[in-house]
């Protein structure tokens, strides 16, 4: 059995995370590893009906706290359900989104107290904390654009460029506070620029 891997992508609205992680997975199959691809808020089930709760309807639905606690109980069901047996396996996981966004969402963006997030954090998460996490790093201007041109704007990218813009801003924080975990990619770059940087960090932090 390989060593299990976790590893998170992350960043604002826009920035090509759901395509990057794709081809991740795929380059590592090809490497010959067994690789859960999956994604937050959902990655099963019971995480995906709670993330139709979070990604549809008026943008002042939720209050920042109830907000913060169906994103962890998606997030427990998500672990339980997904991550933590595949970790078990010995696969490579793959995640698009992870706790960073609560703290920069739910937390910087929309005032969550940090220290709420960091309790249900250890609760929920306890060590299973990924060992890389990529955060893919973009003007907001750039990234809405792009998710606009998307079509079909969710609940999150209807809240407004200041908002925005404090999650840039938060995520290049985790990245600055936590370079152990977190490595930062330019994501103004075109998507195969992107994907070398990110194989790059990855084969040069984790063994393939
Ligand atoms: P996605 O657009 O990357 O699929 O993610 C759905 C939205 O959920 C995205 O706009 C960010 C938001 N989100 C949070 O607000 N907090 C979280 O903890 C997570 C995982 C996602």
């Amino acid at each position: 059995m390989t060593q299990a891997r976790f590893i998170t992508l992350e960043g604002g609205e826009g920035a090509g995370k759901s395509t990057q992680a794709r081809r991740l997975a795929a380059r590592l199959m090809e490497r010959g590893h067994r690789v859960t691809l999956t994604r937050e808020p959902g990655g099963a089930p019971g995480a995906e009906a709670i993330r139709d709760l979070l990604v549809s309807g008026d943008t002042g639905r939720w209050t920042p706290l109830a907000e913060t606690l169906l994103h962890f109980a998606a997030r427990e069901d998500h672990l339980s359900r997904t991550i933590r047996p595949a970790l078990g396996r010995g696969e490579w996981v793959i995640s698009d989104r992870f706790v960073d966004s609560t703290f920069a969402y739910q937390g910087a963006a929309q005032g969550s107290a940090r220290d709420t997030i960091e309790v249900l954090g250890k609760m929920v998460i306890g060590g299973d904390m990924p060992e890389l996490t990529l955060i893919l790093d973009l003007p907001v201007d750039v990234g809405l654009a792009r998710s606009h041109a998307r079509g079909g704007e969710d609940r999150y990218e209807r809240m407004g460029p200041a908002f925005h813009e404090t999650l840039r801003q938060a995520f290049l924080a985790i990245a600055k506070a936590q370079p152990e975990r977190c490595v930062t990619i330019d994501a103004t770059a075109d998507e195969d620029e992107v994907a070398r940087q990110i194989w790059h960090s990855v084969t040069s932090r984790l063994p393939v």
